[in-house]
Formats: C-alpha cells, sequence, structure tokens
C-alpha cells in the first residue's frame, strides 16, 4: 500500500480499513472468454479504483441514472473508495476485466453492501454498453451470490424504477424464490436464499 502510494498508483488519502482485516477470496476469481476476448472474473483490490472511476465515466447517461438513481458527472474518491477498498465481507465488488490479465479494462461491475440489521444485502450492478446481453451480469451476480452466501448473508435486495426489465430479470437468476414490492415508484426486489426454488 505504501509503495503503490509512493508511485502515485492509488490517492494518497487511502486507507486500509476494510481490506486490511479482509481476506482476498480467491476462490472467486473466474477466466472467461467472450466473442473471443479473455474476461477476468475477480473480487476488487484497491489498486482498481482509477479503473473502477474510468468504467463509470464510461457508462451511458441513462445507464448512469439506473445505477444511480440521480445524474452523475463526476465519480471522486468518496464516490469510488467503498468499491475498491471492500472488505469481502460485509462488502464486496466483483470486476469483470476485459483483456490481457493484468492489462484489462473494467467493464462490469457487481457489488453487495449488507445491512447488518437484517443481514440482507442491497446489491447494485453495471455493465459496459456494449458487454451487455453476454452474460456478464449474470456472472457477476453469481459470483456475489457465491461470496454472500460463504459469509452467511441472508439474501439480497435491490431498487430498481419498474421499466428496468435487465435487472429484473438479471435479478432473478438468483437460485431462490424473489419476491418483488412497490415503493414510492421504484420496486423492491428480495430474495432469500432460504426460499429455495420450487
Ligand atoms: C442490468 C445489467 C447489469 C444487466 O447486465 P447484462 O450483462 O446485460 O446481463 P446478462 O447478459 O447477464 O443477462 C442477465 C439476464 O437479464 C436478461 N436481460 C439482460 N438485458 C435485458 C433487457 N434489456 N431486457 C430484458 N432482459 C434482459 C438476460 O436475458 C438474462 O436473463 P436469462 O438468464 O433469463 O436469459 C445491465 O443491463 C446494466 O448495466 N444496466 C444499466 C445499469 C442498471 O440498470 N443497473 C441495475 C440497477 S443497480
Amino acid at each position: 500500500m505504501f509503495q503503490a502510494k509512493k508511485l502515485n498508483l492509488i490517492g494518497g488519502d487511502h486507507t486500509l480499513v476494510g481490506s486490511l482485516h479482509g481476506v482476498y477470496p480467491l476462490r472467486l476469481e473466474e477466466t472467461l472468454t467472450i466473442d473471443g476476448e479473455t474476461v477476468t472474473i475477480r473480487p476488487a483490490k484497491p489498486v482498481d479504483e482509477r479503473q473502477i472511476q474510468e468504467h463509470f465515466y464510461e457508462l451511458d447517461k441513462n445507464d448512469i441514472l439506473l445505477r444511480f438513481f440521480h445524474e452523475k458527472t463526476s465519480f471522486v474518491h468518496d464516490d469510488v473508495g467503498k468499491a475498491s477498498q471492500a472488505d469481502y465481507i460485509k462488502n464486496l465488488t466483483i470486476l469483470a476485466l476485459a483483456g490481457d490479465v493484468g492489462f484489462g479494462r473494467v467493464v462490469g461491475i457487481g457489488e453487495y453492501l449488507l445491512d447488518p440489521e437484517t443481514n440482507m444485502a442491497r446489491v447494485a450492478f453495471s455493465v459496459s454498453g456494449p458487454w451487455k446481453r453476454k452474460g456478464l451480469g449474470g456472472r457477476l451476480m453469481q459470483k456475489l451470490f457465491e461470496g454472500a452466501r460463504d459469509n452467511r448473508i441472508l439474501g439480497f435486495t435491490a431498487y430498481t424504477i419498474p421499466e428496468n426489465q435487465a435487472m429484473i430479470s438479471l435479478f432473478k437468476t438468483l437460485p431462490a424464490n424473489v419476491t418483488t414490492t412497490i415503493e414510492d415508484d421504484m420496486l423492491m426486489l428480495s430474495c432469500r436464499f432460504d426460499d429455495p426454488l420450487t
């Protein structure tokens, strides 16, 4: 961490709050080939912050609205720091990186953040335009599910607009029953892992 700061690979205001205690879940790594290109699926690390920012800057306006629920033109350290410095238990971020290992660019992100009171975790996703509908969201969801199950999390929730069919379908790829409720014009999706599909 100290060396990376010295080399300006990561900002000086970084701390190792979460990742210091977390053990990198190597078991969640996977390499795929999509349209002839290598795609690495793996948990995020503190050094990924710049790449995560670039992914968000490349999203189109509508996807930013769907992901963050408001217009957003800057993604500073405070916005993305949590994603890259996950503790791998209470919060977990899985990246999809296209290109050679070590040189890949982020083309998809799946994150969960635990609500300790309910032991349910909120999930959020973004996949870059040209990479949509190629199964990346599904792989990211599967990895988050495996991580959450290992960490004894009860289930996932997600908020989205009722028109976001892609997110609704993605959430329904979870291997358990999904309930949907409407709250203030937003759709609340919920899935408890102990309520398996029959
Ligand atoms: C939601 C999102 C992450 C899905 O990613 P993706 O990589 O395209 O998803 P996948 O290709 O893995 O598809 C997952 C499922 O959703 C379905 N799906 C994907 N896009 C769809 C669309 N536009 N309409 C209907 N279904 C869709 C797929 O058919 C698949 O279902 P299946 O397994 O039953 O066939 C992507 O569309 C996105 O980044 N959207 C903008 C941000 C957003 O909406 N985030 C969610 C709120 S946090």
